[in-house]
């Protein structure tokens, strides 16, 4: 796909700048808190971050942005120095946070700090309090409050969704919820990277996706255009993109093509959701990361997507689903491997999905929404 320098379409790197937290989350993919206190001394330093992850991700991508994760990124000392020199460099900020150490004089700072230039993303498993406090290792009115604090302060924020067993009974409450609000919303698939290993049993399955969270997807056109299965039909990466004039190129799976994940130590994998395992595409302290993005072969599988395996491989929407290559990997070691959470039996090619006609309606809502709002004009 894009591999043209520099990149004119969006970009985010996801960047978990500390393990560090306060909280204490049941099945954390960044293992945190529980790293031990010693990892944290081979964490990138704030130098480090500035020239080696920021600096880098300009040259790569002059408007792209960063998502500063965890960990909690404003445990950071230099939490806003960092935000500060992301938006010198000319790019946006997405702050990945718990809520809990947000206030309005924080806030004004963070404000200041990136010229406006900052999305807070806040994680909302549920919208019933028990169930958000089963995974979330606090209560939902903290993200509640977050959110209230940002509306008032005329800060930008989203939610984003981790979907696991724990959360399904509600999620279509919770999405009716943010519906009701019009607040767009982003959903994460439970993956079991770090204490998630620990909680095998909260794994989706094909059925969970089909009878449960993907008819709630599929008809909220603000939840983003990058969950899987993912059923618009390839013609929108050829015609209907030219024709809207929009700089995002990827539908379904991001991993490699308009998302990179970056671990706290500066690992890069192609996806966030696959640090920390031995699917490593190098470290940004031993080679440059516009160099890992244009040159590693991981990479440029998952993003090429050309060799597929199982029915990914055969499928009509390789190219616009291209199926979870987070979820393939942990179910069967090949990053390269058959989304084992995907409802559809694709014969060949030819194949289409009975929900093509819907998704690819609510694609074109969803890109419309984001070419004439803000924040997210300026950003695509
Ligand atoms: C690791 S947290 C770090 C940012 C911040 N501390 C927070 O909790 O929002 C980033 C996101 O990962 C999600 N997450 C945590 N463990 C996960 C897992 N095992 N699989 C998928 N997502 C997970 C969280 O729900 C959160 O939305
Ligand atoms: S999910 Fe976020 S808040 Fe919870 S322990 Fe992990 S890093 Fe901390
Ligand atoms: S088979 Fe794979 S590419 Fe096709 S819809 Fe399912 S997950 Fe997506």
């Amino acid at each position: 796909m894009d591999n043209k320098d520099p990149r004119k379409k969006f970009f985010l790197c996801y960047f978990e700048s500390t393990r560090k937290c306060n909280l204490n989350c049941r099945y954390c993919m960044a293992k945190a808190p529980r790293a031990k206190p010693k990892d944290h001394t081979t964490e990138l330093s704030t130098e480090e971050i500035k020239r080696l992850v920021i600096d880098e991700i300009r040259n790569y991508c002059s408007h792209g942005a960063i998502a500063f994760s965890g960990g909690e990124h404003l445990l950071r000392p230099d939490a806003l120095e960092i935000l500060e020199y992301t938006a010198k460099a000319g790019l946006w900020s997405f702050i990945n946070t718990n809520g809990t150490l947000l206030t309005s004089d924080l806030l004004k700072r963070v404000k200041t700090a990136t010229g406006g230039k900052v999305i807070f993303v806040f994680s909302l498993n549920s919208i019933l309090p028990t169930i958000q406090k089963w995974s979330r290792d606090d209560s939902l009115w903290t993200v509640i409050k977050a959110a209230r604090l940002c509306l008032k302060a005329g800060v930008n924020f989203f939610f984003i969704t981790t979907i696991s067993k724990s959360n399904l009974k509600s999620f279509s409450t919770t999405v009716n919820f943010l519906k009701l609000k019009k607040i767009p919303m982003l959903r994460s698939p439970f993956v079991t990277r770090g204490m998630g290993n620990c909680h095998q049993e909260l794994a989706l399955t094909p059925e969970d996706m089909k009878n449960i969270i993907h008819p709630v997807l599929r008809n909220y056109a603000l939840s983003y255009v990058s969950y899987t299965p993912f059923f618009a039909g390839p013609e929108f990466l050829e015609d209907k993109w030219k024709e809207m004039n929009v700089e995002i190129d990827q539908l379904g799976c991001q991993a490699a093509r308009g998302f990179v994940g970056i671990s706290a130590e500066g690992h890069v994998a192609p996806c966030v959701h696959l640090l920390d395992n031995n699917l490593k595409c190098g470290n940004v302290r031993d080679i440059a990361l516009t160099d890992i993005l244009r040159n590693n072969e991981i990479i440029k599988a998952v993003r090429s997507r050309e060799t597929l395996k199982g029915k990914c491989g055969r499928c009509r929407y390789k190219q616009t689903c291209g199926g979870c290559r987070a979820l393939a990997f942990y179910k069967t070691g090949d990053y390269m491997a058959e989304d084992p959470t995907c409802f559809f039996e694709p014969v060949d090619e030819t194949t289409r999905s009975e929900h093509e006609e819907l998704q690819n309606k609510n694609t074109t809502r969803f890109l419309e929404f984001i070419k004439t709002r803000d924040p997210w004009k300026s950003l695509f």
